[in-house]
């Protein structure tokens, strides 16, 4: 019985679909997606950002957004991109203004890529915009009025950071770090420069011990992130006793009229 109701529903709608599309002309070709053509865009840029003939310019050190946002920004903890965009806008002490993910991406191209603020609505900014949202599909927004940050950011460690041992830390960079960074911190095939002239700068979040700790617990060594609250500690303060760029925001902004375009049809 049942089953013959389904069978004349089946035949019903087979017949109506038949007769609304006759001779009229049929629903367009599922064309190539726009919006997810964008969104993978996005994901190739973080992880190619200063290769990629769309970023490279705006990019000073040897770094990629997926340096330090581990698997393409979809680690659980290590800066993670997951829900990332529930929390914006958002307020941001730093800049002293309400910021959407667009600025906060922007900002990172001029501190932790030691680089240059690509201008808003340009492809690349819409890109990345558009792949670290994908990665809150479904997820209820929360904007933050404390901080630019989402749900699974860093949390600080449980330890003063003013009994950082460097001395310490340089014991423990050379065990555990200086075989994939290199005892000068330029970086190796293996790993990117952690200080010098093609590291992060003195603007970005990591320049702050505290901050290079709390990630390093979460992050490295690569892929064996076992370090103790002590040794991330000793070993940040090691890393940021050397010198990197510094950070004069008038360097890496451009010239007003390049800070934004219209970027739709005229
Ligand atoms: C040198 C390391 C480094 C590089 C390179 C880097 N970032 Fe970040 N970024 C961080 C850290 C650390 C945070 C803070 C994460 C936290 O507290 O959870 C952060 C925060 C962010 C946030 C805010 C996350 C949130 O929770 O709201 C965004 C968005 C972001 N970065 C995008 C980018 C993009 C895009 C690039 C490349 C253009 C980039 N970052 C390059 C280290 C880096
Ligand atoms: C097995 C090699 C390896 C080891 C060991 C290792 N790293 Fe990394 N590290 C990497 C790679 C590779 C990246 C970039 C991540 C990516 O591209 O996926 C990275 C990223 C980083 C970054 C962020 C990007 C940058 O270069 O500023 C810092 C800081 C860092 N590592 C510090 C350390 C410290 C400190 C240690 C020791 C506790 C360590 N790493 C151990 C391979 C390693």
């Amino acid at each position: 019985m049942r089953a013959s109701v389904l069978l004349t529903l089946a035949l019903l709608t087979t017949g109506l679909t038949g007769r609304c599309t006759a001779g009229e002309p049929g629903p367009a070709e599922p064309a190539a997606n726009p919006l997810a053509a964008t969104v993978a865009l996005g994901r190739l840029l973080v992880e190619q950002t200063s290769t990629h003939p769309l970023t490279r310019d705006y990019v000073g050190a040897a770094l990629n957004c997926t340096s330090c946002h581990l698997d393409n920004g979809t680690h659980p903890t290590a800066a993670s991109f997951l829900d990332v965009a529930t929390a914006y806008p958002a307020w941001a002490g730093r800049e002293g203004r309400v910021i959407t993910l667009e600025d906060r991406i922007l900002n990172c191209f001029m501190r932790s890529c030691n680089g240059t603020r690509p201008p808003q609505g340009s492809e690349p900014a819409v890109a990345i915009a558009a792949y670290i949202t994908s990665l809150s599909t479904g997820r209820p927004i929360k904007m933050n009025a404390e901080s630019p940050h989402g749900p699974r950011r860093v949390p600080p460690l449980a330890i003063d950071p003013a009994t950082a041992d460097p001395a310490a830390g340089a014991k423990l960079y050379a065990d555990r770090c200086g075989d994939c960074h290199a005892t000068d911190g330029n970086g190796t095939a293996d790993g990117p420069p952690v200080w010098g002239p093609r590291s992060f700068n003195m603007g970005a979040g990591l320049s702050h011990v505290e901050h290079l700790a709390a990630w390093l617990k979460l992050a490295m060594p690569l892929d064996d992130a076992t370090l103790t609250d002590r040794e991330a500690l000793d070993i940040a303060a090691y890393v940021n006793s050397h010198p990197r760029p510094e950070f004069v925001i008038e360097e890496h902004l451009p010239p007003d009229a390049k800070l934004g375009v219209y970027n739709g049809k005229r």
